[in-house]
């Protein structure tokens, strides 16, 4: 770890150690400028964030007397709502960062042309090896976030603690600006499915919180993701991650060459289902290499058709999405944030994989722990 912080100024990314005061009165983390003249040429926009982050402790997730309310006709599901986001991260450009890094509409070209292509990649030995080096930085990256998790931490915190590790690492973090994703890695609280944005809510007693992690190293990207506990959760909470951490378990464990990739989706809709828990259906694991997400696309629901037979060679993930209630999901007007229609919690977990001669690797695994953090904190 650096003993440096990145300014907050936009486009300067000196080493600062100067916190905003008026942040640290407020509980507002980061806000560390390099120089009082980055201070001051911040000040107009930073000051909003003192206004709008203020007023919201009573309920951090009632919007009923909020400053900041960016959809005034927007019905939300649930009780979480959007905080204002942090200005934009970059990544060294000497670190390699794939096609959509740099377009301007975030487009992956790459993968795009691709979209039709239902074949499934076989990684060669070299190919395969790079994919172990990224999923396990990927590792090491959720692994620090982890360690950060508490009560009172932003997601905003989160994502800056993702995106440096993944900096120190060599590795571009891989949402960076895909079909453009404004923030480094992805942070689903409690009725958030997937694809939430880190912003400036600070985590509280009783949530759920899953962290997305992808990183880009060398060319390969390695993708994980894990639900976390915040304080103490509801006994009805810690149920649905520990149904949901056994979805994926038992669906690895059915990896081996000649198993179809159908096959995955009734093996984790079978023990949602006995849960009285829901799988689902918009979102998919996903073939991952060079590209982010490419062929086969593995849904996580009961017969599906999803087309393929699994290879000594193949990577991809599985990262089923379970929820209390509906399987239904709708999406905020941010384009990225998905929720369960009833406001129930839902909650995931993913591992890359690669197919082996006679069963599976797990990437991503933790070294010398196979079990999740919530397991084994
Ligand atoms: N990591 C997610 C997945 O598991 C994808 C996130 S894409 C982003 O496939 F743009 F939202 F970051
Ligand atoms: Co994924
Ligand atoms: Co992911």
């Amino acid at each position: 770890m650096s003993e440096f912080r990145v300014c907050e100024s936009p486009g300067c990314n000196a080493a600062s150690n100067l916190q905003c005061p008026t942040c640290v009165k407020l509980g507002i983390q980061g806000s560390y400028f390099c120089t009082q003249d980055c201070f001051k040429s911040s000040w107009k926009t930073h000051k909003l964030l003192h206004k709008l982050v203020q007023g919201k402790d009573e309920t951090l997730t009632n919007n009923s007397s909020s400053v900041y309310d960016p959809w005034p006709y927007f019905k939300f599901t649930g009780k979480l709502r959007p905080f204002p986001q942090s200005s934009t991260r970059t990544v060294p450009l000497q670190i390699p960062r794939p096609d959509y890094a740099d377009h301007f509409k975030g487009h992956p070209v790459s993968e795009q042309k691709e979209k039709n292509n239902h074949q499934i990649k076989v990684l060669n030995d070299e190919e395969i090896e790079e994919m172990r080096v990224a999923c396990k930085l990927g590792r090491e990256v959720l692994d620090e976030a982890a360690k950060a998790l508490s009560v009172g931490v932003t997601t905003d915190e989160v994502d800056r603690i993702v995106h440096e590790a993944c900096v120190e690492r060599n590795c571009y973090p891989s949402p960076l600006n895909y079909y453009q994703f404004p923030k480094s890695c992805c942070t689903s609280i409690n009725e958030v499915i997937c694809h939430g944005i880190p912003d400036h809510r600070p985590l509280q007693d009783g949530d759920i919180c899953n962290v997305d992690v992808t990183v880009y190293h060398r060319g390969f990207h390695g993708d994980l993701n894990e639900t976390f506990y915040i304080g103490d959760v509801k006994d009805s909470g810690k149920k649905l991650v520990n149904v949901t951490w056994e979805c994926l378990s038992k669906a690895m464990d059915i990896v081996k060459p000649g198993e179809k990739y159908r096959e995955i989706g009734n093996i984790i809709q079978k023990h949602a289902q006995a849960n009285n828990f829901s799988v689902v259906r918009s979102y998919c694991g996903h073939g991952i290499n060079q590209l982010f997400h490419t062929a086969p696309s593995v849904p996580h629901y009961a017969k599906n058709k999803a087309i393929g037979i699994m290879k000594p060679g193949h990577c991809f993930t599985i990262e089923p999405m379970i929820s209390e209630g509906s399987w239904r999901d709708e999406m905020w007007p941010d384009n990225w944030t998905a929720v369960t229609v009833d406001g129930m919690l839902s909650a995931q977990f993913e591992h890359t994989l690669l197919v082996t001669d006679d069963g599976v690797e797990v990437l991503t695994q933790r070294p010398g722990n196979p079990l999740p953090h919530f397991l084994s904190p």
